[in-house]
């Protein structure tokens, strides 16, 4: 009973929310380069904006992040502190290849993760990587339009190709896109070019862009994993999906086909590609109807089937309801008084993740790996430790109820990575002070601090959880 003995507790991060250098080592622009701190006042509504290029006049928070570049053995010492086993992190492909259709990477970016993943393997940390985590070349966005160019899958596989060979002895798990479902909202503009490179154009069919582009994507990932099993037969390459599970508001049978819709076009399509190799027929149905065309290569389709997971990583943050309105006739968002939210109006749902556990263990008989979960706080700036207990009371919640999945619902979990363990950049606002670590990193939304790390109370908590293989979640 309880966590296996070779369950992989860790925490989970994305090279350009931390990393910093944005011009060291080569290393070429990326879409994170040109995207601002939000303001405002209200912290659920805050946006980033995405400018035309580095400009003056702009706080461009990812350039430094929070200085891993330099600071990396500093860090990962604070990891082994805690009892990592490992440690999620991306490479960013700017540092390999500068502008993504170089034809040679940069040795000095490839030297760097080297060195990073050596510095994690001396305290017998698995380093856990994902290849592209909202990091895209700025030029595959500008000159290529994203991935809606097909040229750009050969990119990918290019790179891919060279950090599994080069990290073939490092590295064992991969993934290849992160949260690739998060575009699937194509009213908001920010995540189809994180994601894709994509800015949609006046009067066009985002739908047609948004299914061509994500085919490219599938496609992409389905080589990376067909191409990385020839380089190691042991390489683990899942995909990763972002778990926002959705309930419907009542048990008025509509709601229950709303939700089931709902589900379909924010997360299953997308898990159901990737971990079944083939297009589902509700999403060939939906295009027909639409009228969208999506222009599938000859060998796409065998590709996606020899291209399947191994594993299942998902990130959980938060759920959400629907319910079928009468007037439109489409699902509409509906609330869920059950669920408090936190500052940032994203509803907090502990019991939500073991349901997710449950519903993507029966879906796909996949081993399921949690690579983000967590919350974000504001925190003062205080002489003394910081006393966060309400993230402990979020992670405990948490990890509670996958206990539950996993000792009584027979759910299959690898690991489990917090999102943030140091802080970082928020990947929604820019923030540094939407803080989502176990250790405090000195530094402000204007850009302003020493970059000091300092254990939060979480710190000592979170060692304690893992020493205990998840038995002790007392505080
Ligand atoms: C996920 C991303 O969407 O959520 C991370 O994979 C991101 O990159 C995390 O940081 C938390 O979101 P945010 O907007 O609070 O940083």
């Amino acid at each position: 009973m309880g966590f296996p003995k070779e369950f992989l507790w860790g925490g989970a991060v994305a090279a350009h929310q931390l990393e910093g250098g944005w011009q060291e080592g080569g290393k070429g622009l990326s879409v994170a380069d040109v995207m601002t701190v939000a303001e405002g006042d209200n912290d659920a509504t805050k946006q980033r904006k995405i400018t035309d290029g580095v400009l003056p006049g702009h706080t461009y928070p990812n350039h430094e992040a929070i200085d891993f570049y330099h600071r990396y053995k500093e860090d990962i010492k604070m990891m082994a502190e805690m009892g990592f086993k490992c440690f999620r992190t991306s490479i960013a492909w700017t540092r390999i290849f500068p502008n993504g259709d170089d034809a040679e990477p940069n040795e000095a970016g490839l030297k760097f993760y080297d060195d990073l993943f050596d510095e994690m393997l001396k305290y017998d940390m698995e380093p856990v990587v994902t290849l592209c985590h909202f990091e895209l070349p700025l030029n595959i966005a500008k000159k290529y339009g994203g991935f809606r160019d097909r040229r750009v899958v050969d990119m990918f596989v290019k790179f891919a190709v060279t950090c599994f060979k080069r990290y073939k002895n490092k590295v064992k798990y991969w993934m290849t896109f992160n949260e690739i479902n998060n575009q699937a909202d194509v009213n908001v503009e920010f995540t189809a070019f994180t994601n894709s490179g994509v800015q949609y154009q006046p009067g066009e069919n985002r739908y047609q862009t948004l299914y061509q582009v994500v085919h490219h994507e599938f496609v992409a990932s389905a080589k990376a994993v067909i191409e990385g099993h020839k380089i190691n037969p042991d390489f683990q390459i899942g995909c990763m999906v972002a778990m926002n599970p959705i309930y419907p508001e009542t048990c008025k049978p509509m709601d229950q086909i709303a939700q089931i819709k709902e589900m379909e076009r924010n997360f299953y399509f997308y898990a159901d590609v990737h971990c079944r190799g083939h297009y589902p027929s509700y999403m060939l149905k939906h295009w027909e109807n639409e009228g969208i065309e999506v222009k599938i290569e000859d060998g796409d389709l065998e590709t996606l089937n020899n291209g399947k997971v191994d594993y299942l990583a998902f990130s959980y943050y938060k759920s959400y309801a629907t319910k079928y309105d009468e007037k439109t006739k489409k699902p509409t968002e509906a609330k869920n008084n059950f669920v408090q939210v936190s500052d940032w109006g994203w509803p907090i749902d502990p019991i939500g993740l073991r349901y997710s556990l449950n519903v993507l263990s029966e879906r796909y008989e996949l081993p399921l790996f949690i690579v983000e979960n967590g919350i974000g706080l504001h925190e003062a700036r205080t002489a003394n430790q910081i006393q966060d207990d309400g993230r402990i009371k979020f992670f405990a919640a948490h990890i509670a109820q996958m206990k539950k999945a996993i000792d009584e619902d027979g759910v299959t979990v690898m690991g489990y990575l917090p999102w943030g363990p140091i802080d970082i950049v928020s990947a929604g606002t820019g923030e540094m002070e939407k803080r989502y670590g176990f250790i405090y990193v000195d530094k402000d939304n204007k850009g302003d601090g020493t970059l000091d790390r300092r254990p939060k109370k979480s710190f000592f908590w979170y060692k304690k959880v893992i020493q205990t293989n998840g038995e002790d979640l007392s505080v």
